[in-house]
């Protein structure tokens, strides 16, 4: 039996314009996924409790698309369940074991679909936990690969490798189309986050965008105007200037918003943050609902996020410099 673990992230800058070849910087932060993985006789059984769901099981041998009985909302748990079979349909292909058998556990920190990188934790933790029980040992970077592929195929192809690529490697990472790397010298980052208790529809925000940009050659330019921002923010990056840092934040946020993808909810906690005196604030992921993070070094953007109606959570994220990692 093997545990394996990998963080959640956040997008400092970025989300949306990565899909169309700008750089983004996302950071990992210490929520993590952890997926135990033991090989059984045949067929997969996974059970999952995480923050959002209150736990489910899901057994079928043989085929993976057998009809599970389900428990819980059956979209979150079908998604759930995709990204398992396909994370576990790779352990099984480099350690050349097609009919190997699993049970799968997954425990999560980290709010499902809602920007902060759930999915892809669990499918990072769960092929390396799944590969080493099978006596394989990936390294990260083959990891994150594996897992892009993963996410490609459960959303269509409507998938950037930072997600990915950012739990499998930790800390703060850079990704630009295929050219994927870590960024050293970031310190700690004052995150504050704060969630709506909701998730938005990446596959639905990203065409939106899409059509967008297909339709205005301004909502182009704001597409390119984001990745301008990701540019000017790495030369802050490494840097305690968090003043600088926010501003681009919000610059950031404004422009996401201009392309529809924020939200009331999202919109309130990103003022009350503000408000509260952090130095910026944006949201963070598909959007829609979900996350928003602040920069702050204070309590204030984490007390007037409590006091926000329509937030359901406000905490803290240290920066977490450790990827994918074995328990
Ligand atoms: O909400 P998340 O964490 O799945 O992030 C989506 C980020 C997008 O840029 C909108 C899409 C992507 O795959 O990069």
């Amino acid at each position: 039996m093997v545990t394996s673990s990998a963080p959640g992230k956040v997008y400092l800058f970025g989300e949306h314009a990565v899909v169309y070849g700008e750089p983004a910087v996302p950071c990992a932060i210490e929520k993590r996924a952890r997926v135990t993985a033991r090989e059984i006789d045949e067929g997969l059984r996974v059970h999952v409790d995480d923050l959002t769901l209150d736990g489910y099981t899901v057994e079928y041998t043989g085929e993976d698309d057998g009809h599970p009985d389900l428990e819980a909302d059956e979209s979150l748990v079908r998604a759930g369940v995709g990204y398992i079979n396909e994370a576990v349909a790779q352990a099984r292909a480099v350690a050349d074991r097609p009919d190997a058998g699993f049970e799968i556990v997954v425990e999560s920190d980290i709010p499902l679909g809602a920007g902060l990188g759930s999915s892809a934790a669990v499918v990072v933790a769960a092929i390396d936990a799944a590969s080493r029980e099978l006596g394989v040992e990936l390294t990260p970077e083959e990891i994150a690969d594996r897992a892009y592929q993963v996410e490609y195929a459960v959303q269509d192809g409507q998938a950037s490798r930072a997600d990915t690529f950012c739990s499998a490697m930790g800390g703060a990472v850079r990704v630009e189309g295929d050219d994927c790397r870590r960024i050293g010298g970031v310190g700690n980052l004052p995150f504050v986050i704060g969630y709506d208790g909701g998730a938005g529809d990446t596959g639905e925000l990203v065409a939106g965008v899409r059509q967008l940009r297909e339709e205005y050659d301004f909502a182009a330019d704001t597409v390119g105007a984001i990745g301008d921002i990701v540019r000017e923010g790495e030369s802050v990056l490494g840097t305690d200037d968090y003043d600088s840092m926010g501003e681009l934040l919000n610059f950031n946020h404004g422009l996401l918003a201009a392309l529809g993808v924020s939200s009331r909810s999202l919109d309130a906690m990103v003022w009350a943050a503000r408000e509260g005196g952090a130095a910026g604030a944006k949201l963070t992921g598909a959007g829609g609902g979900g996350c928003i993070v602040a920069l702050d070094e204070t309590d204030g953007a984490l007390t007037a996020l409590r006091y926000t109606p329509g937030c359901e959570d406000a905490f803290r994220a240290e920066l977490d410099t450790d990827g994918v990692r074995r328990e």
